[in-house]
């Protein structure tokens, strides 16, 4: 049977029958999930009861899966590949309770942020918890022209993911600062593959290398409405097995809290690595908020 891709809203995302990802997949097929991938960024395995090893083989089709070094604290013990997103552990005082729950894309804090994302549901509340995609082709592309020409000259500055401290000689200490330096990025990126331009903003932003603060926290304010606007979203209500691929370099995503903590929402996920870009930022910092 074809590989067939059903749209799941007018913007992005898509499901995908017609290929079973648990099984070895030959390349003819491959390259059709790539193509539905770059043309609907999400796309949905429905209903798909993945092991943890397979979910990590049909990672590595899409590129170098990250071992989680710089998260162990919630990475799976036996499969590094895995980051294990639980309901559990969070409070509304933990600090992480709201990982996740920012319009971002992953790894954009550093200086190799990821190419895509695979998320295995186990256990979903039966309501709310939803994952919400925003389309930031069309973010970019929405924008007038004079403005269009004023983000595409600018570097944003991405907060977030700070890898543990190690103190235990100055040389060490000196590289897990330079590791903890926030990243910039050119606020228009070129999609590697398509070619297509996209906003690269989101809460993880905090700052525009240059601008004055005032300057820097409206503009991002004003990108940041501007791209969650419903016009450019995918809301994916989650099933138990769902298998959700997205492509990180064109979309931006929100894990939403709005559920019953009484139900457990587990969440395995795993994260391929993108190219290396822009770089780490040690001009001066108008943030002094928490890590996010
Ligand atoms: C993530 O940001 O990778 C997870 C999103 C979610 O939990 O829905």
């Amino acid at each position: 049977m074809a590989v067939q891709f059903r749209p799941l809203s007018f913007v992005l995302g898509a499901e995908v029958t017609g290929v079973d990802i648990r099984k070895p997949i030959a390349t003819d097929v491959l390259g059709e999930i790539n193509q539905g991938f770059l043309q609907y960024s999400v796309l949905l395995f429905r209903g798909t009861p993945v092991t943890r090893a397979e979910h990590i083989a049909f990672s590595r089709h899409f590129g170098e899966v990250d071992n989680n070094d710089r998260a162990q604290r919630i990475r799976h013990p036996e499969y590094h590949e895995i980051q294990i997103i639980t309901s559990k552990i969070k409070t509304t005082t933990d600090p992480n309770a709201f990982a996740g729950q920012v319009w971002h894309s992953d790894q954009s804090y550093s200086t190799q942020p990821a190419k895509a994302t695979l998320l295995h549901a186990l256990d979903v509340p039966p309501i709310g918890g939803d994952t919400m995609f925003a389309n930031m082709y069309l973010a970019f592309e929405a924008l007038s022209e004079p403005m269009q020409k004023i983000v595409e000259g600018l570097h944003a500055v991405h907060f977030g993911g700070k890898a543990r401290l190690d103190n235990s000689t100055p040389e060490r200490a000196a590289e897990t600062a330079r590791q903890n330096l926030p990243s910039a990025h050119p606020l228009v990126q070129v999609h590697p593959e398509t070619g297509r331009k996209s906003l690269f903003i989101g809460g993880k932003v905090k700052q525009i290398v240059g601008m004055h603060p005032d300057e820097s926290a409206t503009l991002v304010q004003f990108l940041c409405n501007h791209a969650a606007q419903p016009r450019f979203l995918y809301r994916h209500q989650w099933q138990k097995e769902d298998v959700l691929l997205w492509d990180n370099r064109c979309t931006n995503h929100i894990g939403l809290g709005d559920y019953d903590r009484a139900y457990p929402r587990n969440i395995d996920r795993t994260t391929v690595k993108g190219l290396p870009a822009g770089y780490a930022y040690s001009g001066p910092v108008h943030y002094q908020g928490p890590r996010l």
